[in-house]
């Protein structure tokens, strides 16, 4: 599996704001969005380019356009939603296909409670969004829910991804990408990412 941290200065810049203890919540929605949209913007480094003629200010002139598929944004509610927009605006035409998940508390295992996905997803890159990759549970769901539907080129990004998360990923899916901020410690008992930003969901939609 191919994993990139992402290094670009604006990036570890404003994923080192949202580590702050009383960050508000304007402040963190913002900077999730931002971030994401930083993520994506070299997460789709590698889409592929065609040349094609089209009339210019002074004639036939050559331009590239992205060729190939085309793109769904996968938010994983609730705290994908704080990062779509950020995908959108590089990508405005995306559709947007919504996957909700939870943990069963007897099997542990997550169960997805709610999809709602592009029609023809199985022609189209998936671009998941959630901003912490902990366990990983709520994102191999999400992808084996993809993939079961015939999506067949897939990319996750994240905010903050845990060792243990990526190792999971790693093994359930070898296939997929992923992009995030930063590799961070650990996880703590409470699945929490250590240092990581606390509960994300909660601190975009100022919630407790
Ligand atoms: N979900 C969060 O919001 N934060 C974590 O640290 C882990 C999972």
């Amino acid at each position: 599996m191919q994993v990139v941290e992402v290094k670009h200065p604006l990036v570890q810049h404003k994923l080192g704001l949202m580590r702050a203890k009383d960050i508000s919540t304007m402040e963190f929605r913002t900077l999730t969005r931002e971030v994401g949209s930083l993520l994506t913007y070299e997460a789709t480094k590698d889409l592929e380019l065609e040349e094609v003629e089209i009339s210019g200010w002074n004639g036939p002139v050559k331009v590239q356009r992205i060729k190939g598929k085309k793109v769904t944004v996968v938010p994983i509610l609730r705290a994908g939603l704080g990062m779509m927009d950020g995908v959108l605006e590089h990508i405005p035409s995306a559709r947007i296909s919504v996957v909700g998940i939870y943990r069963d508390e007897e099997t542990l295992k997550p169960v997805p409670y709610f999809s709602k996905l592009a029609g023809d997803i199985q022609e189209r890159l998936a671009i998941i969004v959630d901003p912490m990759l902990a366990t990983g549970g709520s994102l191999i769901e999400t992808i084996n829910l993809l993939k079961s539907k015939g999506c067949t080129s897939i990319k996750c990004v994240v905010l903050v991804a845990a060792p243990e998360g990526i190792k999971a990923l790693q093994e359930a899916h070898p296939d997929v990408e992923l992009y995030c901020a930063s590799v961070d410690d650990h996880l703590n008992e409470h699945g929490y990412i250590i240092p990581g930003l606390g509960d994300a969901g909660d601190k975009i939609f100022g919630t407790k």
